[in-house]
């Protein structure tokens, strides 16, 4: 039985506006070990949420495969976790080359218990003004490389007894931002894929989530993000960090979620809760006031 590792201060390194400086240091999570010997493979872990991922996988016992279509980057991620951790060189929209890296992982690790479906792209365009070549570079990006991943990984972990599935979609599935439609379309495919999978895939012991973030600081969302004001309006008044995704998705892939499947978890700040009606109705005075 592993020995639980404790450690406290999680995601205290975040940007001004992170976790309140007086619960710096407070939260502790208690590592114990709850993957030891899966084997994870993650898309997109060259940067941003999948890195994060695959590092808070292996901390908890993992096996990782790091894949990109950025090998160099997702190597040096492999290299900085050790030898729990590989790097593949995978386009998440190229079929042949799914297989050739759940090949490598099953010769490096064994059999993939877990995917995470996280490499993702961002175009900005109103729906009118999107281009043929946006539409395409979206859909096969964000749409066919999940499909190509639940399709691969459905038939090797239902010949292997079983696994986890973990799509990452996006809070704007169902509340769109404009000049984001068509990418917004795609996170909303991921979710009806999702349940369509953990439909049939659920009775042959392989469970399929979707983890929804808001906005979250990484590459894809601009070095300028941390400060947009819009994050003030949110429940929680800031951006979201990647290690807090990392550590839904590395939940959602535990036996911890064992009971859940075909569903999403939400990750946002509180974006989907509401709007503060601030200077329309005058509610910032009776914020500021409790
Ligand atoms: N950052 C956010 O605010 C946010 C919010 C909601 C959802 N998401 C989703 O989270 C996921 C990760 O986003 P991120 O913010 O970490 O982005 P990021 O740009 O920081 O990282 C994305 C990674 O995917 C890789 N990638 C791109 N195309 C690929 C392909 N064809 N094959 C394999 N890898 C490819 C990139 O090289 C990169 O390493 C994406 O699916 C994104 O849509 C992000």
């Amino acid at each position: 039985m592993p020995q639980p590792i404790h450690r406290t201060g999680d995601h205290a390194d975040g940007p001004p506006g992170g976790l309140r400086e007086a619960d710096q240091g407070k939260r502790a999570i208690v590592v114990d070990g709850e993957l030891e010997g899966r084997v994870a493979l993650i898309t997109g872990a060259a940067r941003g949420i999948g890195a994060a991922t695959a590092r808070r996988m292996a901390e908890l016992g993992a096996m990782v495969v790091c894949a990109d279509v950025l090998f160099e980057e997702a190597a040096t991620v492999a290299s900085e976790i050790g030898d729990a951790a590989i790097a593949v060189s995978l386009d998440v929209s190229k079929e042949p080359q799914w297989k050739g890296a759940f090949a490598a992982a099953r010769g490096a690790f064994g059999p993939v218990d877990v995917l995470v479906n996280n490499a993702g792209v961002m175009e900005t365009a109103s729906v009118v003004d999107t281009t043929d070549e946006q539409f395409d570079r979206l859909i096969s990006v964000n749409f066919r490389g999940p499909f190509l991943g639940i399709r691969t990984a459905g038939r090797e972990m239902t010949a292997t007894g079983g696994g986890v599935i973990v799509n990452v979609g996006s809070v704007v599935a169902t509340t769109p931002v404009e000049t984001l439609g068509v990418y917004a379309a795609t996170k909303g495919g991921i979710a009806a894929l999702t349940k369509a999978a953990a439909m049939e895939l659920g009775p042959k012991g392989v469970r399929v989530c979707v983890i929804r973030p808001g906005t979250i600081a990484t590459p894809m969302s601009g070095p300028d993000t941390a400060d947009d004001p819009f994050h003030r309006v949110l429940a929680l008044g800031r951006i979201g960090q990647a290690s807090e995704v990392a550590d839904a998705i590395a939940f959602a892939a535990s036996d911890r979620a064992s009971y859940i499947t075909g569903t999403e978890i939400t990750v946002d700040g509180g974006w989907t809760a509401g709007r503060y009606a601030l200077e329309v109705t005058g509610a910032q005075s009776v914020l500021e006031s409790t």
